[in-house]
């Protein structure tokens, strides 16, 4: 791997221009978008594997919504630590507006003092907390328990620093020079009879021609083989594909010659086949070697990409046997999961392992880097 130099930070981003922002799902009920910002001038030299940074800017109508929900104008004046600020600019990129935890809620009842959120927060009472949380903003206790005379900086002391968001790259720089693509599923949900939105996603989605900051975020840990010639498996659901449209143009565009093998799942092949035209013709140009696509909407039962997986056991063990790295990306909390124990019964069927060998071989496979994740 070469090493690169540091360019633009969390603290120092560049500012990028946001040059294509597509909708990849017409008609899906999923609203997942491709974006290509402007890397020129930036000297940001990133890889297959690594991901961006992006520092959002809060909706307007969302910093507005919670002024007058707090009864502030947003002229007063504020201190972010030393520095003084006026409050509607502070809450519109330096603080986190939307979320709610325990601790703001604490941090607000000693102002509002009510019994209902003393009853919530008690520790006996931690999954109706939960329930409570689920779906609701700041905003929400204000609307709820409406507070006269609550100060300017006593709402800026329930709010946190706005953290920037991470996506995986879904580009090759060597591909597209000066450009980074990203892949994000648009965030927007209702709750409790208010329309919210995903702080970065909403922003990145409802802009184009516009300045984006953001910063490179390396992954050292999940990168292509440094041997060409090695086979690789990419398992990416939904936004989980983003990094292997970087993969494979990279591979492509390097004329590696190793095998390339994806499994790809979505809502519906109609609307969610997330750059399915590129895999189609790498296909048929020989850039991909096998495609193994679920579909879990498209019939009653689920497909999912673990399922492909098992149907395809006798050749995904036979990869493995010679040699290939195994990637996945997505969703932590149950795809992964599911993947793995996937990988863990092919080991033990197709190589005759019991359950707690196969475990351990599985488990020797990500020691060696060859089975390698971006999950989130
Ligand atoms: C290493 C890494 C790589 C990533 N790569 C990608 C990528 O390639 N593509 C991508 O799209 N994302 C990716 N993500 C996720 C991304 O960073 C953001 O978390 C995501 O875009 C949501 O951010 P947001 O600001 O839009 O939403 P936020 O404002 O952060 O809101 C999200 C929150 O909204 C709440 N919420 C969401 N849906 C509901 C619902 N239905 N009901 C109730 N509450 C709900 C949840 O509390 C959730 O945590 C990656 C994350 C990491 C860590
Ligand atoms: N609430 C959660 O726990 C959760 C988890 C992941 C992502 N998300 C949200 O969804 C968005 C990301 O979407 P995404 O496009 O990356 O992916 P996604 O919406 O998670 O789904 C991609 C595909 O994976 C399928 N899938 C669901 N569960 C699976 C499992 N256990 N194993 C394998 N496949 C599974 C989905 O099927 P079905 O949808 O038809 O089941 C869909 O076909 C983000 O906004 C994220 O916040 C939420």
């Amino acid at each position: 791997m070469t090493h690169l130099p540091d360019g633009p930070s969390k603290d120092n981003p560049y500012a990028s221009e946001l040059l294509v922002n597509r909708l990849m799902t017409e008609g899906s009920d999923k609203e997942t978008c491709h974006f290509e910002l402007s890397l020129k001038a930036s000297g940001m030299a990133y890889e297959p594997g690594d991901s961006l940074g992006v520092l959002p800017v809060n909706c307007p109508e969302v910093v507005s919504d919670l002024l007058q929900a707090v009864g502030l104008s947003g002229e007063e004046s504020i201190f972010l630590g030393e520095e003084p600020h006026v409050l509607k600019n502070a809450l519109s990129d330096r603080l986190a507006c939307t979320v709610l935890s325990k601790i703001q809620i604490k941090k607000f009842n000693e102002l509002a003092q009510s019994d209902q959120l003393a009853a919530l927060l008690k520790i006996e009472n931690k999954e109706s907390l939960i329930d409570y949380m689920w779906g609701r903003e700041l905003i929400d206790l204000f609307l709820e328990f409406p507070q006269d005379g609550f100060e300017a900086q006593a709402l800026v002391g329930l709010l946190r620093t706005m953290p920037p968001r991470l996506y995986s790259i879904a580009s090759s720089l060597k591909a597209h020079p000066d450009e980074v693509h990203l892949t994000v599923a648009v965030v927007r949900y209702e709750g409790h009879g208010r329309k919210r939105k995903g702080v970065c996603s909403t922003y990145l989605a409802e802009r184009v021609g516009e300045s984006i900051p953001c910063y490179l975020h390396r992954n050292k840990n999940f990168k292509l083989p440094e041997n060409p010639d090695t086979p690789i498996i990419m398992v990416g659901p939904g936004t989980g594909i983003a990094p292997f449209r970087a993969f494979v143009e990279e591979r492509r565009v390097t004329a590696a010659t190793g095998k390339n093998w994806l499994f790809f799942g979505d809502r519906s092949a109609s609307t969610d086949y997330l750059y399915g035209q590129e895999w189609e013709a790498y296909l048929k140009d020989d850039t991909i070697h096998e495609l193994d696509l679920a579909w879990s909407r498209d019939q009653a039962e689920k497909v999912y990409v673990q399922h492909k997986m098992t149907e395809r056991g006798s050749e995904l063990w036979k990869w493995l046997q010679d040699g290939a790295v195994f990637y996945v990306c997505g969703d932590a909390s149950r795809m992964a999961k599911d993947v793995d124990k996937a990988l863990r019964d092919i080991a033990s069927k197709k190589g005759g392992m019991a359950e707690d060998e196969a475990a351990g071989w599985v488990k020797a496979l990500q020691k060696e880097k060859r089975y390698l994740k971006d999950v989130y």
